[in-house]
């Protein structure tokens, strides 16, 4: 029998998930709470992506939607529902949830909360980080472990885009005012919308084993343009548990964008690189002496989120810890929180994580 996956927002994400979905045969029902935007997935978003219209997808109003008998429920809407609906969807008793980035803006209001209840209720739940399970950081991962590079001696992501491409992808939108992504309190502003960048961050991190972010010393700008107020950059410097340092920068300003991971060894470099042509992402490893190295990964848009929901239900079904667990995207949305708390307070904060995901857990460090 085939998997069946409720979306809810029928934008730019939930047209994503809805293609992947049906590319891995599910059934699928999408819901929005905005008849027009249902319309909009039907006759233009859909169609000019993938070629035509799917009749196979079921589209309701969120009234009208079927409650109960879904394995995964998606969550595509802006950040300021995410945690919201993932509680009521919990309520349906799917096998798992996954929320988009980032889990939440950075009041992590219904952050302990939901995972509290997801374990409680033995409901796997996911952030869609689908950088960190694409096959180029696999490459990156694999080739810095395999010791070529040496010791793991320092990390430097950037997520540097100019957002004029999102806004050509909502031409009904008439600029950051209009949505969530003009509002740094609703998730939005660069420290949200390219959270990925700190998101690989913590992933490599732990993945070299240094462990959970423990300080954050960040600088952010904010611009107001009519009623939005958003960062158009922030750049985080921060320190793990067990002492390692790094950095990380995310702007809406930047063009042509940057989109990099740096992993720096004791005798070379492991460079990851998103859409380095539009053929695919890159991972390059340099090492003195030697002529540079690029290692292709040939993929398009659609790929990334067919790799994200299979890596989502092989975890589901193996009963596997998840790289996109809740917990892991859960921790980014509050070193993003930190981030701005650390710009308010002109101070470096530590994370307390024993107090959960609260903002109770940043800590200034004075
Ligand atoms: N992983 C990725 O690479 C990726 C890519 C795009 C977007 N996203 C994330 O997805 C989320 C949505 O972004 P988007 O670009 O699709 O936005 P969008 O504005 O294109 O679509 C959001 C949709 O959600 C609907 N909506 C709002 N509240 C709702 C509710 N309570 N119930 C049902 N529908 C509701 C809106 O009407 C709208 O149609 C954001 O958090 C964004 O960061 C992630």
């Amino acid at each position: 029998m085939s998997n069946r996956i409720k979306i809810y927002g029928a934008g730019s994400i939930g047209n994503h998930l809805a293609q992947a979905s049906r590319t891995l045969g599910w059934e699928v029902t999408v819901c929005d709470l905005d008849g027009a935007a249902l319309k909009r997935m039907q006759g233009e978003i859909y169609p000019s992506r993938y070629g035509a219209w799917d009749p196979a997808i079921r589209l309701c109003l969120n009234g009208d939607a079927p409650r109960g008998g879904f394995d995964l429920i998606a969550i595509g809407t802006p950040p300021e529902h995410h945690l919201a609906l993932a509680l009521d969807a919990l309520k349906e008793a799917p096998r798992a949830i996954l929320a988009e980035k980032p889990a939440c803006p950075p009041h992590m209001n219904h952050a302990a909360e939901l995972l509290a209840a997801a374990k409680a209720a033995g409901v796997r739940a996911f952030v869609g980080y689908d950088h960190v399970v694409g096959r180029a950081a696999a490459l990156a991962t694999g080739i810095a472990r395999s010791g070529e590079i040496g010791e793991v001696v320092a990390l430097d992501v950037e997520f540097r885009e100019h957002w004029e491409g999102i806004f050509r992808a909502h031409p009904w939108l008439s600029g950051p005012q209009d949505t969530y992504l003009g509002y740094w309190e609703r998730g939005g502003g660069a420290s949200g919308e390219h959270s990925h960048a700190l998101n690989l961050w913590q992933h490599f991190a732990h993945v070299f084993g240094f462990g959970r972010v423990l300080e954050v010393e960040a600088m952010a700008t904010y611009v107001r343009e009519g009623a939005a107020i958003f960062d158009s950059i922030m750049s985080w410097n921060l320190r793990t548990e067990s002492g390692f340092q790094g950095r990380v920068v995310q702007d809406v300003l930047t063009r042509p964008s940057r989109k990099r991971c740096r992993i720096q060894g004791s005798r070379g470099t492991v460079e990851w690189v998103a859409n380095h042509t539009p053929e695919g992402d890159a991972v390059f490893v340099r090492l003195p002496g030697a002529p540079e190295r690029e290692v292709k990964v040939a993929k398009k848009r659609p790929d990334d989120f067919i790799e994200e929901l299979t890596h989502v239900w092989a975890s589901v079904t193996s009963g596997t810890d998840s790289p996109l667990g809740l917990e892991r995207g859960l921790d980014t949305a509050l070193v993003v929180a930190a981030g701005h708390e650390s710009e308010r307070l002109k101070t470096r904060v530590r994370m307390d994580w024993s107090a959960g995901h609260k903002r109770e857990a940043i800590v200034p460090c004075r």
